[in-house]
């Protein structure tokens, strides 16, 4: 066992866990609250990181749990709605160090199970094995021979398969990239995403069964997603609601090293236009964003700097060079300043989604469902039928 941690140390631990979450209505169900008391998530996690923010930039330390002290921090960090970071590295292009893996908070996993409503029998394939917990608490559910996870890592699928079989599991693990599903097993009944996504990959449409299910977190270009539960129909489309709660991920990769950034453009040295706006830029930090990155090309920067004066600006810059500065404070009169260059205007369209938006009843990303086909994803309001958006996806590759 790990650190020497016996069954007496960790069973009540991981019951109080199962307590807590069923309290806060996570653990709903007697199956997943035995999963949890039966898989060891501190043998998942032997090694974890912490930032120290003392540093510039911080540092990632790692702690690995030996004398007494260590390992009973360590346990109630374990056995707490607590995300582990498990992997970092290095980020030479801009000198910093990037969280790639993580045990995910047993909360939001538990949640996520709980809403794939998984039940005896069913074909599941996990996007993202990272430790291997998850890829645990589905085998205990279902069965080894029902469970298929992926990891764009080999040596993070090659220490998950070490420490599931260790504790008897032996689901199939795979390395390679989740974006393209695993053809060889397919058809699956549940496909559940640990890593974030721009767009549903078209592997996981076909791959998914007629009446399955896909859990997945969407995120669009200026980072405003959430968790979207999609069902599939006969034909190769999913279709469903953003989730009510809230639930995060680290990006997709699609190399072993860091989420590849996408390349800055130069922005264009035409001549700006500068008026008056009456939209704070604020609203982009808010419930808004969500609508308006839907209005905005599909790889739009976002980010909040000093202009040339030294005041703060929210900045847009898009793929074709266009960008748009507008001043966080409003002068006398309540407008702010927007600046915008290139042939995209930028703030131009950030308003009228504002318009929108407001039109519509400002709603929550709740109020958002999506239809997604090999080809095109549709984001709409309340319903199918009602208005809709096409969700602006990256042309270059890949686009997931
Ligand atoms: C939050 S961690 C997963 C946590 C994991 N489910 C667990 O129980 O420990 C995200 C994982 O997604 C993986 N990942 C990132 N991009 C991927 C891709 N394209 N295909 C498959 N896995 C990917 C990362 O390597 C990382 O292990």
């Amino acid at each position: 066992m790990t650190a020497g941690v016996t069954e007496p140390t960790w069973r009540p631990l991981a019951r109080r866990l199962a307590d807590r979450l069923t309290a806060d209505g996570d653990l709903r169900t007697p199956q997943w609250r035995a999963a949890l008391l039966a898989v060891p998530r501190h043998e998942f996690v032997p090694r974890y990181y912490l930032q120290d923010t003392s540093t510039r930039p911080a540092r990632w330390i790692a702690h690995e749990p030996h004398d007494p002290a260590d390992v009973a921090r360590w346990l109630e960090l374990v056995y707490s709605p607590t995300t582990l970071i498990t992997e970092i590295v290095d980020d030479s292009e801009r000198g910093v160090q990037v969280p790639v893996c993580s045990s995910t908070k047993p909360d939001l996993m538990i949640r996520m199970l709980e809403a794939l409503q998984l039940s005896t029998g069913m074909r599941a394939l996990e996007i993202g094995t990272g430790t291997g917990y998850n890829a645990g608490l589905m085998a205990h559910r279902l069965g080894d021979r029902n469970v298929y996870s992926v990891d764009i890592d080999p040596a993070l699928v090659t220490a998950a398969r070490h420490r599931l079989s260790g504790l008897g599991y032996r689901p199939t693990l795979a390395a390679g990239d989740g974006a393209d599903g695993l053809a060889d097993h397919a058809p699956f009944d549940r496909i559940i995403a640990t890593c974030a996504l721009r767009a549903i990959p078209p592997a996981w449409i076909d791959q998914l069964r007629p009446g399955g299910l896909v859990l997945a977190h969407l995120e669009g270009p200026l980072g405003a997603g959430n968790l979207v539960a999609l069902r599939r129909g006969e034909q190769p489309v999913v279709q469903g609601k953003f989730l009510p709660w809230w639930g995060c991920f680290m990006r997709r990769r699609t190399t072993t090293g860091p989420t590849s950034g996408s390349h800055r453009p130069t922005p264009t040295t035409q001549q700006a236009t500068t008026r008056p706006s009456t939209l704070d830029p604020a609203e982009l930090d808010g419930g808004f964003r969500f609508l308006a990155q839907l209005h905005l090309p599909a790889e739009t920067f976002r980010s909040i700097r000093l202009a040339d004066d030294h005041t703060p600006v929210t900045y847009l810059l898009a793929p074709d060079g266009s960008w748009a500065e507008v001043t966080r404070h409003a002068d006398a009169c309540g407008h702010y300043t927007a600046r915008e260059a290139g042939p995209t205007p930028l703030w131009t369209a950030v308003e009228s989604a504002w318009t929108e938006w407001n039109h519509l009843g400002t709603p929550p990303w709740h109020d958002f469902g999506i239809t997604a086909t090999p080809n095109e994803h549709r984001i709409w309001h309340s319903d199918p039928a009602g208005p809709s958006w096409r969700l602006p996806i990256p042309t270059r590759r890949p686009a997931w």
